[in-house]
């Protein structure tokens, strides 16, 4: 079954789907995976696969080279990379890749184990940012991915600066 653009799958059809109204009255396709994404079909609107790839190798080689953020990733980075590559086109509309290998992905939890404070998020959101025009992304694309990441990587934020005092205030 083909979903084409201004219909939107029965089953995901929610009266807070509000976001989703504003998408259909811009005329751009909307599509859900697994009731987990909502934004318009991004993947398929910059061609599929190829800008994302080429956007997780930008972003990766950033991190590489960053002493704060390289120390937090495993010695291996490829591994991380290919679920960063899937995560990101299924989040964006492409093929439900991440939830088949990996299951939901609860990003929160996932994230539990690396020490996250402002600065690392802020190192995080500025290398994608840069790896977005690197990878040649162009509006609507560019500004839909580039909202999703900064406010994503601030949600993920799970150190504070000043937990410290505060324990120390008892
Ligand atoms: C928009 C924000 C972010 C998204 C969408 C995101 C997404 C992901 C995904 C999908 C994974 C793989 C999870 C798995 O299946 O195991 C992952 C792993 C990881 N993320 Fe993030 N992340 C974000 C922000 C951050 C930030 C701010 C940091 C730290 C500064 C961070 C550090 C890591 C690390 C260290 C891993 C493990 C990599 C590995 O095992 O190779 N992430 N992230």
């Amino acid at each position: 079954m083909w979903w084409w653009s201004g219909q939107v799958r029965p089953e995901t059809r929610r009266p807070r789907d509000k976001k989703i109204n504003r998408s259909l009255s811009r005329g751009l396709l909307v599509l859900y995976n697994d009731g987990m994404t909502q934004e318009p079909n991004i993947y398929e609107l910059v061609g599929g696969d190829a800008p994302f790839r080429r956007l997780v190798d930008s972003f990766y080689a950033r991190v590489e080279r960053d002493p704060l953020l390289r120390p937090l990733f495993p010695a291996d980075l490829e591994p991380g990379k290919e679920r960063q590559f899937m995560f990101i086109t299924q989040y964006f509309g492409g093929p439900a890749r991440y939830n088949q290998q990996r299951g939901h992905p609860r990003l929160r939890m996932r994230h539990a184990p690396f020490t996250i404070g402002q600065a690392e998020r802020d190192a995080w959101a500025g290398h994608m940012l840069a790896a977005i025009d690197e990878a040649g992304f162009v509006e609507p694309a560019r500004s839909a991915l580039r909202e999703y990441f900064q406010r994503a990587a601030t949600c993920l934020i799970n150190a504070n600066a000043n937990a410290k005092s505060v324990e120390l205030l008892g």
